[in-house]
């Protein structure tokens, strides 16, 4: 099966105090949820799939969900904020630019 959408959501979790922090510390788990429960309320799990993911290296601008074919990440995502993606985003074909990455981590 080929979904329309796939999403990653990273749910990676660092010990507490970690200088980096980590997207399960700061709701990343809850965003995760909310996704799956809004693509089954509006009967969109066939065609779209969320999926957890490790760690996405956008650590201190977690929650960070990555959204393909597009490669469009999301940063700071809450799950508030999951409606508004599935509804612009993956239905209506409109990023949600207030949500998407501006900085980059330099390439290692
Ligand atoms: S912990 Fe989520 S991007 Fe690193």
């Amino acid at each position: 099966m080929r979904f329309r959408h796939h999403l990653f959501i990273c749910e990676n979790r660092r010990p507490e105090g970690s200088s980096r922090g980590s997207c399960a510390a700061c709701g990343g788990e809850a965003v995760k949820q909310a996704f799956k429960s809004e693509l089954l309320r509006r009967g969109l799990g066939g065609e779209i799939r969320a999926n957890s993911a490790g760690c996405l290296d956008l650590c201190e601008q977690g929650p960070v969900v990555v959204v393909y074919p597009e490669g469009a990440w999301y940063v700071g995502v809450s799950a508030g904020d999951v409606a508004e993606i599935v509804t612009e985003h993956l239905v209506g074909g409109r990023p949600v630019e207030r949500l998407l990455a501006r900085v980059f981590p330099p390439p290692r």
